[in-house]
């Protein structure tokens, strides 16, 4: 099933691939390796000789399911799946990248990706530059004869700061570097990296594409030479996905469209409450006028995502006292679930990173983030004002 069906029906029914019991469902697929007919058989696949399934660590036909509806999501001609969005990360860097090569990243990725860019690889020989997320001068100038590999997330956590895919796709392509975007926040539904001239789309499978919290995942797209590479480090080194995760992800993917949209239209709610309150000094969302990259958010991303984060008038004491009043909304750093959840980042998730550059990285001990769910966002905004009315 390819592009001549919407994203909607893609989300459904791509990739399915029946059984002789004839499932509707897909089916969950718990083998840890397959049989063959015969000895010419079991050679022929595993020299690739015949396509069809060997073990699982490289194989599985409920991983591959997921693949597939995956890559027809993201408008990609491969993907691999891994056992989280981190494994996906390395086995993309470690398949792509050799000693000696530089990647160019946006300084405001996820942390755990700037600690393996930052102190992980360049102990094999892999050097980093982090620049600005918004500036292409700063992506231009950290460009090196060895660059291969530019990596950005749009929009950035917890800010919000929106990266011009397509330009900084020029800027890559023009320094002979592949373009690589993690599309977690937004997924397919609100944001199409490959059409806006990237080169690989990464996903951590954990947040909107499960989308209830429930299993980890991740997966690497592109196109067949790429993704080619990486399937060849995973069935060398090993970050699988399990079939069970598998399985989860492709249910989850089915309600996607009306989960983001849904998600995503509360948050412009939220925002835009947040936005009247006295006790706010600033609301960072994309879908608002306010934000500074508005325009451009608007150009590329379907709507302004389900993250939500703002400065409460004061420092940590007052941010703590409204997440402190909550009584509903979960404390917890994970998102992309339908359940709401709030988080301080400058004493959790930014929590190691010193004083100084969190100030230069705009992470104030007022912020917030909220990533939005499916509740009532009246429920939302009533949890958040009990706390709001104590600033
Ligand atoms: C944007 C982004 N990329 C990657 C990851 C890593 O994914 P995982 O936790 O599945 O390894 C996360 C996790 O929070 C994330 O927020």
């Amino acid at each position: 099933m390819t592009n001549e069906f919407s994203l909607e029906t893609l989300a459904v029914r791509a990739g399915q691939d029946r059984s002789k019991f004839g499932e509707h469902s897909e089916a969950l697929y718990l083998t840890s390796s397959f049989v063959f007919d015969n000895a010419a058989q079991a050679a022929a696949r595993f020299s690739g000789a015949e396509p069809g399934n060997v073990y699982a660590r490289f194989t599985n036909p409920t991983v591959t399911m997921l693949q597939e509806r995956l890559a027809a999501l993201e408008g990609a001609a491969g993907c691999v799946a891994t056992a989280s969005g981190m494994a996906a990360i390395l086995s993309l860097a470690l398949a792509l990248l050799k000693s000696g090569d530089h990647i160019v990243a946006s300084r405001s990725i996820f942390g755990a990706t700037q600690q393996l860019f930052g102190t992980i690889l360049p102990r094999f020989g892999v050097d980093t530059t982090f620049v600005h997320a918004g500036d292409l001068d700063d992506y231009a100038n950290a460009m090196r004869p060895q660059t291969r590999l530019v990596f950005v997330e749009t929009p950035s956590n917890p800010l919000t700061e929106v990266v011009d895919i397509a330009s900084v796709a020029d800027v890559a392509h023009r320094g002979g570097a592949l373009l690589a975007v993690d599309n977690c926040f937004c997924t397919p539904v609100l944001q199409r990296p490959l059409e806006l001239g990237a080169d690989i789309i990464i996903h951590s499978a954990t947040k909107y594409l499960d989308g209830q919290g429930r299993v980890l995942g991740g997966a690497v797209l592109g196109n067949r030479e790429i993704t080619e590479e990486v399937f060849k480090f995973l069935r060398t080194a090993g970050p699988t996905l399990s079939p069970f995760n598998a399985w989860v992800i492709l249910k989850g993917l089915e309600t996607l469209k009306i989960r983001m949209e849904a998600q995503s239209a509360n948050a412009l709610a939220l925002a835009r409450w947040l936005e009247s309150q006295p006790q706010v000094a600033r609301v960072h969302y994309p879908g608002l006028a306010s934000h500074p990259q508005h325009a451009l958010a608007m150009r590329q991303q379907r709507s302004g995502g389900a993250i939500v984060s703002f400065e409460v008038r004061g420092g940590r004491e007052e941010a703590w006292r409204v997440v402190d009043s909550t009584r509903m909304i979960s404390i917890t750093a994970n998102l992309g679930d339908t359940k709401t959840t709030i988080t301080h980042p400058a004493s959790t998730t930014h929590g190691r990173i010193s004083p100084e550059a969190r100030a230069a990285s705009g992470i104030t001990e007022g912020l917030l983030r909220v990533a939005v769910g499916l509740e009532a966002v009246e429920d939302v905004e009533t949890d958040l004002a009990r706390g709001l009315a104590q600033v």
